[in-house]
């Protein structure tokens, strides 16, 4: 049973959210299983590369339409997505210094991340962009 399992409650309707939402889902289980599996440090770091880089890839992308439609709450929304890059950072750096081991700690923090962040900051900004004229042209 993958740890991030993807449901329509996480189905935004924006068909580029949706398809990046589903492809980090689709990361962290990979990383989950890697981990699981007992792969060796290279691959659970290559992974977990792979995975902060489209995270922060698609945060780019979410920023880039909120500022499209002037959301009014997009600071607030940045805010949690530097947070989590900024976290990101770390585990990255104390994974590869030695000072982090990948566990399920990891893969269910990032999934509970994910999972929450899109039910809420994620709809609410979808949501915004539907009532505004711009949103016609975003793809929403
Ligand atoms: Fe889909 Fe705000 O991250």
């Amino acid at each position: 049973m993958p740890i991030a399992q993807w449901s329509d409650a996480y189905r935004t309707g924006h068909q580029l959210i949706d398809k990046q939402h589903q492809e980090l889902f689709q990361m962290v289980n990979e990383l989950h299983d890697a981990m699981i599996a007992g792969n060796g440090k290279q691959i659970v770091g290559d992974t977990l590369k792979k995975l902060i880089q489209y995270t922060l890839q698609h945060f780019g992308a979410e920023e880039a339409l909120m500022l499209q439609v002037k959301y009014p709450n997009y600071a607030e929304h940045k805010k949690k997505h530097d947070e989590l890059a900024a976290k990101a950072k770390q585990i990255v750096e104390e994974f590869k210094t030695g000072k982090l081991v990948i566990s399920i700690t990891l893969s269910s923090f990032l999934s509970d991340w994910l999972r929450h962040h899109i039910k809420e900051e994620d709809m609410a900004y979808i949501q915004y962009m539907r009532s505004t004229p711009a949103a016609a042209q975003l793809g929403g």
